[in-house]
């Protein structure tokens, strides 16, 4: 295999999505495989699906984790969606035990947004300006680029909009609209009044829509006039995979250089 076919992983609150990627390119070169997220999203509930990935691709080498809150240093700094147990616990110990793998983690949105600057919508802003991905699943994800460099662990969904006592994403999302069956035309002026606010606090040159919600932008798209403008992902499915494969890749060369 070339050392520019890294193994993806999206690990999110509902399912674990992975793939073989080619770092150069962008591009998937196998399907990718998806696992149900178990519940309760333990540490060790967790780690046995990503091992059963690894198993099902029966890859050692470099893999890319996309993961679900703040990551440092390969550490869970948070746990919105997830079993709190993550919370301060290595990613890159937990799922690389048992496996001959050298794990990069980040932040999911941060994933999905270094696939768009490089490969998707984001390429415009590539050089310069300033780009704001949003990825509308389970959660609310926000990733932030300056001049196509990632700022990490932007907690875009995390925020409160005003007059309002729960954070942005338990008022917006894909698991919102669909548990509250809701019409395009709710879901689009929510997402409206939070991309208002958003678009009111960073003054991005342009917001990037991904994740679930961000398949569906022709049926919301006329209520969203936040003042900024507001794209759909290109590469909408495999956008979180192929960032965390770039992200791994980038990161492995980084550390190998430095040996
Ligand atoms: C988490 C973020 C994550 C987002 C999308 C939120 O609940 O706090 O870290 O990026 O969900 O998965």
């Amino acid at each position: 295999m070339k050392d520019t076919t890294i193994l993806g992983v999206d690990v999110g609150a509902t399912g674990f999505k992975g793939g073989l990627v080619d770092v150069k390119t962008g591009s998937m070169l196998t399907e990718r495989f998806r696992f149900d997220t178990p519940q309760p999203a333990t540490p060790s509930a967790m780690a046995y699906t990503f091992r059963s990935l690894i198993d099902h691709f029966d890859y050692s080498g470099v893999v890319g984790v996309g993961f679900p809150a703040i990551v440092h240093r390969n550490v869970a700094g948070s746990a919105s969606n997830i079993d709190k147990a993550w919370i301060g616990t290595s990613i890159s110990e937990t799922f690389g035990r048992m496996r001959d793998v050298s794990i990069y983690a980040l932040n999911d949105a941060d994933a999905a947004g270094i696939a768009t600057m490089n490969f998707g919508t984001g390429r415009s802003h590539k050089e310069d300006g300033t780009v704001v991905m949003i990825t509308i699943g389970t959660g609310l994800g926000g990733a932030m680029f300056l001049d196509g460099e990632l700022i990490p662990n932007f907690e875009l969904g995390q925020l409160y909009l005003k007059g309002m006592d729960i954070i942005a994403e338990k008022f917006i999302s894909n698991k919102v609209r669909k548990d509250n069956d809701m019409d395009w035309k709710t879901f689009g002026k929510r997402l409206n009044k939070y991309l208002t606010h958003v678009n009111f606090i960073l003054n991005p040159d342009l917001i990037v829509l991904g994740g679930g919600g961000s398949k569906y932008f022709v049926d919301y798209k006329k209520y969203i006039k936040c003042g900024c403008e507001v794209k759909p992902a290109e590469m909408r499915n495999t956008a979180g995979t192929v960032g965390a494969a770039v992200y791994a890749y980038q990161r492995h060369h980084r550390k190998v250089a430095a040996v």
